[in-house]
């Protein structure tokens, strides 16, 4: 498979959205990744709908949504609605995966779950068969920017010979601290996607930027 980038909207100039969005659109970005935190389930407070309406008038790649909240539940329908793809919910938020897994599929979104870096990848098991996505957080969430933890090359090994023995086609995507310095060594580990924020945007073109990702990926 491919790698897909996923340029991630935080580290994003929110005084000029709407022209991020548009050099994203014109890129060889796949989705675009939208960190949404309630300032509970992690230590920051980013943005929430109005945001996502602007992203679903202008954005003309996928919207992959990244719920940094509790009680996911509450507010489904609601990211559906404001034009989510993918909605990945974090398994250390949710009482009833299970059940959340279905709603979110029941609004027409494929399902995500993200794991912290401290949660083992063992506790997927027995959701792995509902998931279109699982992403291994490679970083604490709550803000972008920070140093990539090492021990992410282990849980996506790991998680990838769960996926080959089940014969799973899930995505693993990582978030958090991703750049063109690992994503080669992610790539061979099993990764499918791949968020970047600060390694996209503090570049000094962050189109070519995208396209070398894409090509020390797979080399
Ligand atoms: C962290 C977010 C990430 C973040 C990644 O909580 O989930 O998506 O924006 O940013 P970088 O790539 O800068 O680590
Ligand atoms: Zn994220």
């Amino acid at each position: 498979m491919k790698p897909i980038i996923a340029p991630s909207i935080l580290s994003a100039n929110f005084a000029d959205l709407k022209t991020e969005i548009e050099w994203i659109n014109e890129s060889q970005a796949d989705w675009f990744h939208v960190d949404v935190m309630d300032g509970v389930f992690v230590p920051n407070i980013s943005f929430g709908f109005p945001v996502m309406e602007v992203l679903k008038k202008y954005a003309k790649k996928p919207l992959d949504v990244h719920l940094m909240i509790v009680e996911p539940d509450k507010y489904i329908e609601r990211f559906a609605n404001a034009g989510a793809h993918i909605i990945t919910v974090h398994l250390e938020a949710c009482t009833h995966l299970h059940r959340t897994i279905q709603l979110i599929k029941q609004h027409g979104c494929k399902a995500g779950v993200a794991i912290n870096p401290h949660t083992p990848v063992d506790l997927l098991a027995d959701i792995l068969q509902d998931l279109d996505l699982v992403l291994i957080m490679s970083v604490n969430p709550g803000f972008g920017g920070q140093a990539f933890i090492e021990q992410t090359y282990s849980k996506v090994r790991k998680l990838n010979a769960l996926k080959s023995e089940s014969q799973y086609e899930f995505i693993i995507e990582v978030d958090g601290g991703v750049s063109d310095q690992n994503i080669n060594k992610l790539y061979q580990a099993g990764v499918n996607a791949f968020v970047a924020g600060n390694a996209i945007f503090k570049a000094e073109n962050p189109s070519t930027l995208i396209i070398k990702m894409k090509e020390s990926a797979s080399q």
